[in-house]
């Protein structure tokens, strides 16, 4: 059982017209969430978030009681006091202790996650890159979402966004892994969701036939130097034969 409100929905609406023609197209459209309040039976456990076009700007550690900004950037410029979030946690709580009661204690619908795996930049070897497992259609919002490096677990260089509100009531979760190119390692996102049979591993490798192209590489230089080095023994032999001959044996040399 699960509760899920957004207590203000801040909505400003900047609708800028483009062009000399004053057209219509809209340009720009921010959608501010101010309060995503989430509790749950299971654990128990509860979220609190603010939004901004979609992007998580804080949560609210319910254990620690203090807020944690997405970019430490942020927590410079506002503050957000965690005791508005314990409280709004705390309304939610007894609510959802009504609600279930009155829904006859009918469980929650487990939907089926859907699960991508794309790397931040193009993927160059040896240049400090991040994948990207974005979990989307997630219900309830319990999941494991963990890495895999050539088929084992990888903690370091991770870090998650909360779960980020969907306009369907479902949440939208992503996993980061920093990690550097390399043509031997592979890599897999690991969900594990009670909407899936069996934990889904996506799979990603780099898409650049690395191996090869430093094997040619080292072919082209070698033929190369191989026809350079046969270039310069037969040009010497023809110029100590022309010497040899002289003259008038000049157009009898072989070949
Ligand atoms: C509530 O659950 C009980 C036990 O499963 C069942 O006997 C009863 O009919 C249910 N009531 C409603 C209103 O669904
Ligand atoms: C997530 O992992 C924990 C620890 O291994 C496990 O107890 C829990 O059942 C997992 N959750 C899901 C949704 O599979």
């Amino acid at each position: 059982m699960i509760l899920h409100t957004s207590l203000t929905l801040g909505a400003l609406v900047l609708a800028a017209t483009m062009g000399p023609c004053g057209g219509e197209d809209i340009v720009a459209d921010h959608i501010g969430s101010y309060g995503i309040n989430v509790y749950q039976s299971y654990g128990p456990s509860g979220q609190f978030t603010h939004e901004f076009d979609g992007d998580e700007q804080f949560y609210v550690d319910l254990e620690r009681k203090e807020t944690v900004f997405w970019l430490p950037e942020l927590s410079k410029i506002g503050r957000f006091d965690p005791q508005f979030a314990l409280r709004n946690i705390a309304i939610l709580k007894y609510n959802l202790d009504i609600m279930i009661k009155r829904s006859n204690s009918t469980a929650a619908t487990n939907e089926v996650p859907e699960v991508t795996v794309f790397s931040k930049s193009p993927v160059m070897l040896g240049q400090p890159n991040t994948l990207i497992c974005l979990v989307d259609n997630i219900f309830p919002p319990v999941i494991n979402i963990t890495w895999l490096s050539n088929g084992h677990s990888v903690t370091e260089g991770v870090s998650e966004t909360s779960f980020l509100s969907k306009s369907d009531h479902s949440f939208l979760k992503i996993s980061y892994l920093t990690f550097l190119p390399s043509a031997d390692k592979i890599y897999d996102c690991k969900v594990e969701h009670w909407g899936l049979d069996k934990p889904l591993l996506k799979h990603w490798e780099p898409q650049i036939p690395a191996p090869m192209s430093e094997m040619t590489e080292t072919m082209v230089c070698a033929v190369g130097l191989s026809i350079g080095l046969v270039g310069i023994v037969v040009g010497t032999v023809f110029i100590i034969q022309g010497l040899r001959s002289g003259g008038t044996s000049r157009h009898q040399g072989p070949l």
